[in-house]
């Protein structure tokens, strides 16, 4: 039996990741902002599959909510085996027009607490010799931004777990990064984006994309793009030349607004 912490696990791919690891028997930690989801959805899974499940009520905008979270990773009594770095967010609006100390929350939750979540697990994975770091980017961290932060956020969690992976490289702990493209779930509702421009066809299926990062996961894999579409994408990404790269991204980000 292991243990797997996930963040932003009330919805979305945090939600399938949750489902699915439940399903294969572990144990989890549940941790989002939003305590009533968190606690229903860990009855269900209790129910449903006797794992065992806690709840850790945290904003990871906050310093304090991330350190108790990153105590949580380092309890050598309760040792954590997978931590899923998902929690992650948007806005609609140009980086001008956004309040700079919602700009700031934005990083913490989709930079710096993947950091400091990774330091606290892998410090406790590596000794142990066992265990596993997802971190959850997006193919959005191969454009320039729409205006937003938020590729940028992205380009480093990405850019950053292919570094982790050489640090854990001579170990059997994994890390992997995790590249969905377009996924149904609540992030562009929540972030008030209009979406109606972006074919039916591009948009994923969550369970897909769980159960595809899971699959590269076992296979040793660093990198994990789910779908065929997704990956020719990030592919052509690295060879163009950036200035059609920027262009291309400022077509998509001008139907995206
Ligand atoms: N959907 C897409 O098209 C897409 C594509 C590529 C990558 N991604 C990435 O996938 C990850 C999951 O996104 P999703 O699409 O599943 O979004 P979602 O449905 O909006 O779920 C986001 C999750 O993050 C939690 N969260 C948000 N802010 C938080 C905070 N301050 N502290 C703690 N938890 C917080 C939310 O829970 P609470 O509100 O309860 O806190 C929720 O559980 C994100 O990192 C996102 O950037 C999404």
């Amino acid at each position: 039996m292991t243990t797997a912490l996930i963040t932003g696990a009330t919805a979305g791919i945090g939600r399938s990741f949750a489902r699915r690891l439940a399903a294969e028997g572990h144990d989890l930690v549940l941790v989002a902002r939003t305590t009533e989801r968190l606690t229903e959805l860990a009855g269900i899974l209790r129910e449903r599959h006797g794992i065992e499940v806690e709840v850790l009520t945290a904003d990871l905008a906050a310093e304090a909510d991330r350190r108790r979270v990153a105590e949580r990773l380092r309890d050598e009594a309760e040792p954590v085996d997978l931590l899923v770095n998902n929690a992650g967010f948007t806005q609609p609006e140009g980086f001008l027009a956004q309040d700079a100390d919602q700009l700031r929350a934005q990083l913490d939750v989709n930079v710096t607490a993947v950091l400091e979540l990774s330091h606290a697990a892998l410090n406790s994975m590596l000794p142990r010799n066992r265990g596993a770091v997802i971190n959850v980017s997006s193919v959005a961290g191969f454009f320039p931004g729409r205006g937003s932060t938020y590729t940028a956020d992205k380009s480093w969690v990405t850019m950053f777990t292919e570094g982790l992976a050489q640090t854990t490289a001579n170990s059997a702990v994994r890390v992997l990064v995790l590249c969905p493209g377009f996924t149904r779930t609540e992030f562009h509702d929540r972030a008030g984006i209009d979406m109606g421009g972006i074919p039916g066809p591009l948009y994923l299926d969550a369970d897909r994309v769980v159960n595809d990062c899971l699959r590269d996961l076992r296979e040793g894999r660093v990198l994990s793009v789910p779908s065929l579409p997704y990956k020719v994408i990030t592919t052509l990404a690295g060879l163009l030349p950036r200035a059609l790269v920027r262009r291309l991204a400022t077509r998509v980000n001008a139907r995206d607004n």
